[in-house]
């Protein structure tokens, strides 16, 4: 643990010479939880040189301590706060490690908020979602990237900057979705946030007012859906089927009222990875220029397609200035890097900014040159061709391993892109399934995480991308396992 300098108080001169009252402290300190067993004390002439004293004295304050028990000075390791048992004097049960912090709140927290999302415990094989595996990242290049960048431009990158993220990563992500999706945009369109659920914050807050309803499918992406209610979405569920969003039933719903918004994953529908068809995408925008629609599409793993060129965005389509682009490097590098991205007319980005600053301010301007330097070297189109190939190989052995394990208790579908595959089973309850399957060590989740309506329904999600074929052959002999106990 790396040493900062210890605030001693040593109370009024009045209670006793001042070895004693250092003993006193520190004593205090241990009792109150704040010093904890183990925590190197500062070197006597450290400690003296702070508190104005002789180093004598300090040090006689320590000999009482250690004599006492509360302190223990070993050779190579100096002066460390002793553990309760090897103190001289029963220990108090109060005297736990966390003491020091009020386990109880002294003011009222008020409702909780209404979020829905859960962060399940991490488990061996986490075949729950979507996930990359992070194991690929080229996160040499990542350094000598990040090393480069400070190394010429440190004076600006560690200081305050545009809110909207490095002009270079703006840039070089325009680049990114007029080659690959189409999009006509250039850097300035592009606004760079921590993650795409930043990103999806920021748009509720700038477009929601409280009671405006918003269309959302009903299977879908909870964090979405919370982020949402979080500004006052009163969210509508809309069917979701082989096509995607059900578009002729939102042309009902906003018969009957007006929305304000639809949030919706056209290009791999979240989480049963089927895309929206064409005649539903034109119809969608139809209703969007109707109805004076914002669609804010959540396009999340564009870049994985096995099977012929990707379908390019309902935004490549959108000349009204109706759909609001998320994306997210979260799949496509790496989701702890928080580098997501909305593309939107002006006006929007412009309040979405004035929101940013009240929260966040800015992003790591240094790491969004690296990856900005990543992208421009062509390294990171070289990370997503040698992942593209790899995760279909993931995809087949899973498709493979389960059809060989599971045989017709499961029916598959190979997805033609994404990173998870959606599959009906037959005579097995999948939410019974995904709990016995935690118990040994793997993660699926039951369509009822995903359901608007939070019933039980027979399909599971099973992720690809995060393992390698040896750990999903393994992870798959579990799950037959957990199919097969009773
Ligand atoms: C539908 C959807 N949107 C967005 C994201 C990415 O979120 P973020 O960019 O905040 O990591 C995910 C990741 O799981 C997702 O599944």
């Amino acid at each position: 643990m790396g040493s900062w300098t210890l605030a001693l108080d040593l109370g009024p001169s009045s209670e006793g010479g001042v070895a004693i009252r250092i003993a006193s402290a520190i004593r205090a300190e241990i009792l109150r939880g704040r010093l904890l067993p183990d925590q190197r004390l500062p070197g006597s002439r450290t400690l003296a040189r702070q508190l104005g004293v002789n180093r004598n004295t300090v040090t006689a304050a320590y000999d009482a301590l250690d004599a006492e028990g509360w302190i223990r000075t070993e050779p190579a390791r100096g002066r460390r706060v002793a553990p309760p048992s090897s103190r001289n004097r029963p220990v108090r049960r109060d005297e736990g490690p966390r003491a020091a912090m009020p386990g109880r709140l002294g003011f009222a927290l008020g409702d909780p908020p209404a979020t829905t999302a859960s962060s399940d415990p991490s488990l061996p094989f986490d075949l729950g979602g979507g996930l990359p595996d992070v194991r690929l990242v080229p996160w040499e290049a990542l350094a000598r990237a990040h090393r480069r960048v400070l190394q010429r431009h440190a004076a600006r990158i560690l200081d305050y900057g545009p809110v909207a993220g490095h002009p270079g990563l703006r840039a070089q992500l325009a680049v990114m979705l007029a080659e690959t999706r189409g999009l006509a945009c250039t850097g300035d369109d592009v606004f760079v946030t921590r993650g795409s659920q930043m990103a999806l914050w920021l748009v509720a807050a700038a477009i929601l007012r409280p009671g405006d309803r918003v269309a959302v499918e009903a299977f879908g992406y909870r964090p979405a859906w919370d982020a949402l209610r979080a500004h006052g979405a009163d969210l509508i569920p809309i069917p979701v089927d082989d096509d995607g969003l059900d578009v002729p039933r939102l042309t009902e719903v906003l018969e009957q009222g007006p929305l304000r918004a639809v949030y919706l994953t056209p290009h791999h529908q979240y989480p049963t990875t089927v895309a929206l068809g064409g005649p539903r995408r034109l119809a969608l925008l139809d209703l969007a220029r109707k109805h004076r629609l914002a669609i804010i599409e959540d396009d999340y793993d564009h870049e994985f397609h096995y099977e012929g060129p990707p379908v390019l965005p309902l935004a490549t389509l959108d000349h009204g200035g109706h759909v609001i682009y998320v994306g997210t490097l979260s799949k496509v590098l790496a989701p702890g890097l928080r580098i997501g991205y909305v593309v939107a007319p002006p006006p929007l980005l412009r309040r979405i900014g004035a929101l940013r600053v009240a929260i966040d301010r800015q992003g790591a301007l240094s790491l969004e040159a690296a990856v900005a330097e990543l992208m421009e070297d062509g390294e990171l189109q070289r990370h997503v061709w040698r992942t593209r190939r790899c995760y279909l190989s993931r995809r087949d052995t899973l498709l493979d391993a389960l059809r060989t394990h599971l045989g017709d208790r499961i029916h598959l579908r190979p997805p033609s892109g994404g990173l998870a595959l959606w599959a009906e089973v037959s005579g097995l309850d999948a939410d019974e399934w995904a709990e016995r399957a935690a118990v040994r060590g793997v993660r699926i989740r039951p369509a009822r995480q995903f359901a608007f309506d939070g019933r039980r329904r027979p399909f599971v999600r099973l992720g690809f991308a995060r393992h390698d074929e040896d750990e999903l052959r393994v992870a798959v002999g579990h799950l037959a396992r957990a199919a097969s106990a009773r």
